[in-house]
C-alpha cells in the first residue's frame, strides 16, 4: 500500500490565491501583517476585526493571507465541508507540513477517511477503559513527589507528568536510561513544529525540531514490528495491528506518521487545558471549594471510567468553561480547492481560510459575560452552549473533529479529581490571576503558574 504522504491530490498543486481585495480589511505590515498581533492575544485580535469588519475579515498571518470568519455558522460550514471544498491538507501543509506529512490533519476526504480507520480502535470506549488506570498511578505518584506547602510551577510539572502518561499509555514504553533523550527529542520537536520561523537552519527551533522528529521516527519504526505481534493495549499496538479496508495492516511509514502527529496533537493542547484550569481554580477559590465538597461526597480515592462525560457535572463544567475561555487550538484552517460563498462574499479556489474557535466562544449574542469564569453557564438550567451545535467547538467539528477528545476528557478529569478531592490550590502572589497569558503555540501564564498546593 502507497504511504499516505506519497498521494498528491492534483489542487496541491496550485499556488494560493493571494488576492483576497473583495473582503474588508488590510494585510497589516509588510511581511509580517497581522501575525504579532495575532499571537500577542488572538481573542482580542479576532474580536476587534469581527467589531470592525463583521465576521469575514481579511488577515495576514504567517506570510499568508486568509479570509477569517467568526461565528458558529461557518465554523460548521468549514469543518461539515458538505459540498467537499475546503482541503485540510492544503489549509496545514504549509503551517506544519515537514512535521506532520502523511498525519490526518494534512489529509482530504476519502483518504482521510481510510486512514482516520487506522486510530479507531484506539479510541472505543474499551480500549480508553484499558487507560484509566495508568493515568491514575502516574497521576498519584506525581501527587506524592509535587511539593507541598511551597510554591511549584505547576505548568513544567504537568507537562513533564503528561509525557510520562504518553510514553506508558501512548507508546507502552518503559523508557528507563532512554527517557532523558527521548522526552528532549520530544520537547523540540513540538517546539520545532510551532515554531513561527520555518527554515531548518542550525540553530533554529525549526532545525532542532526536525532532529528530535527523526530521533522520534527511528525510536517508533524500530518498535513496529514487535508491538504487532504482541498483545499490547497501548495506542501504538492498537495501531500496529489494525488492519485496513484490503485486510492489510497500515505501513511502517503510515504508523509512524501517525503516530508522531498524535503525541503531538495530545500532549500540548492538553497540558494548556490542565494548566488553564488551575489557573482559573486558584482564582475562584469558591469555585474550587465546591468543586471539592462535590468529589470528597463521591465513594472513590480515584475515578473509574463511569465518573468521566458528564457524570460529575461541576467537574465537566469546569472543563467546558476551561476549553471555552482558553481553547488550546484557537481556529482551523483550510484552503478552497474551487469557488465558493462564504458569508455572502464569492471565495475562488485555492484561498485560505480559516474559522476562530475562540472568536465564537465569546460572542456577546450567545454567552452572558463571556469574559467571566462562570462553569455554571453549561448547566442543565443554563445551557448556554446548547444555543448552538458550533458554538462550544474546542474540538472542531466535521471529519476532522479530534479524534482524542473523550482521552483529553479522561486525561483532564483524572488529574482534576485526584488533585482537587484533596487539596488546596492557591496562587503564589496577590494578583497574579491578571498576570500576561502567552497563546502561541498553546496557551499559558507567562510565568508558568506559580502554585502552592496544601493538603485540604
Ligand atoms: C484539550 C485537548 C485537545 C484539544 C482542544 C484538541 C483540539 C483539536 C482540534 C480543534 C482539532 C481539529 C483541527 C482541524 O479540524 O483542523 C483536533 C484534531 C486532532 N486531534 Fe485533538 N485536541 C486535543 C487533544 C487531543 C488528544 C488527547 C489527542 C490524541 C490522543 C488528539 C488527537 C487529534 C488528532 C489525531 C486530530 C486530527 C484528526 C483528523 O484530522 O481527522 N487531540 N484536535
Amino acid at each position: 500500500m502507497n504511504s499516505a504522504a506519497n498521494n498528491i491530490n492534483p489542487y496541491m498543486n496550485e499556488s494560493t490565491n493571494r488576492d483576497l481585495s473583495m473582503i474588508p480589511g488590510d494585510y497589516g505590515l509588510p511581511l509580517i501583517g497581522h501575525t504579532f498581533a495575532f499571537i500577542d492575544d488572538n481573542v482580542a485580535w479576532v474580536l476587534k476585526n469581527y467589531q470592525q469588519y463583521g465576521p469575514v475579515f481579511k488577515q495576514a498571518l504567517a506570510f499568508q493571507r486568509v479570509v477569517a470568519t467568526v461565528g458558529p455558522d461557518f465554523l460548521r460550514q468549514v469543518t461539515l465541508d458538505q459540498d467537499k471544498v475546503f482541503s485540510s491538507q492544503a489549509g496545514w501543509e504549509g503551517m506544519v507540513g515537514e512535521f506532520f506529512q502523511g498525519s490526518l490533519i494534512v489529509q482530504d476526504f476519502e483518504e482521510h477517511r481510510m486512514q482516520r480507520k487506522l486510530m479507531q480502535t484506539a479510541f472505543k470506549a474499551e480500549s480508553l477503559h484499558g487507560y484509566i488506570d495508568h493515568m491514575n498511578r502516574l497521576v498519584q505518584s506525581a501527587l506524592l513527589e509535587w511539593p507541598k506547602n511551597e510554591p511549584m510551577l505547576f505548568y513544567p510539572a504537568v507537562k513533564s507528568l503528561l509525557l510520562d502518561i504518553a510514553a506508558k499509555v501512548f507508546l507502552g514504553a518503559q523508557l528507563e536510561d532512554e527517557g532523558p533523550r527521548i522526552n528532549k527529542a520530544f520537547v523540540d520537536f513540538a517546539n520545532g513544529a510551532t515554531s513561527i520561523v520555518k527554515k531548518d537552519w542550525p540553530g533554529l527551533g525549526y532545525h532542532k525540531g526536525l532532529k528530535g522528529r527523526a530521533i522520534l521516527d527511528q525510536f517508533i519504526r524500530q518498535r513496529i514490528d514487535e508491538k504487532r505481534h504482541g498483545n499490547g493495549t497501548d495506542m501504538f499496538s492498537h495501531f500496529c495491528r489494525e488492519t485496513n479496508e484490503d485486510g492489510d495492516y497500515y505501513s511502517d511509514q503510515e504508523i509512524t506518521d501517525h503516530m508522531l502527529f498524535l503525541l503531538f496533537a495530545a500532549h500540548d493542547t492538553t497540558t494548556s487545558a490542565l494548566t488553564m484550569a488551575m489557573h482559573q481554580l486558584a482564582g475562584h477559590q469558591d469555585w474550587q471549594a465546591e468543586l471539592r465538597e462535590t468529589l470528597n461526597a463521591i465513594d472513590a480515592e480515584t475515578p473509574t471510567f463511569d465518573h468521566l462525560g458528564s457524570n460529575i457535572p461541576e467537574l465537566d463544567y469546569t472543563f467546558k468553561e476551561t476549553l471555552r475561555i482558553y481553547p488550546p487550538v484557537p481556529g482551523v484552517i483550510r484552503r478552497t480547492i474551487r469557488a465558493c460563498e462564504i458569508g455572502g462574499y464569492e471565495i475562488p479556489a485555492h484561498t485560505m481560510v480559516s474559522t476562530s474557535i475562540s472568536g465564537v466562544h465569546y460572542l456577546e449574542e450567545y454567552w452572558s459575560k463571556p469574559f467571566h469564569f462562570d462553569p455554571m453557564r453549561f448547566s442543565e438550567t443554563r445551557q448556554e452552549h446548547k444555543q448552538h451545535k458550533f458554538l462550544w467547538a474546542p474540538f472542531g467539528g466535521g471529519g476532522h473533529k479530534c479524534i482524542g477528545l473523550h482521552f483529553a476528557d479522561m486525561l483532564f478529569k483524572c488529574l482534576m479529581f485526584n488533585l482537587i478531592k484533596h487539596h488546596r490550590v492557591q496562587y503564589v502572589r496577590d494578583r497574579q490571576s491578571a498576570g500576561k497569558i502567552l497563546y502561541v503555540p498553546f496557551t499559558r501564564p507567562k510565568d508558568n503558574l506559580p502554585l502552592v498546593i496544601s493538603k485540604a
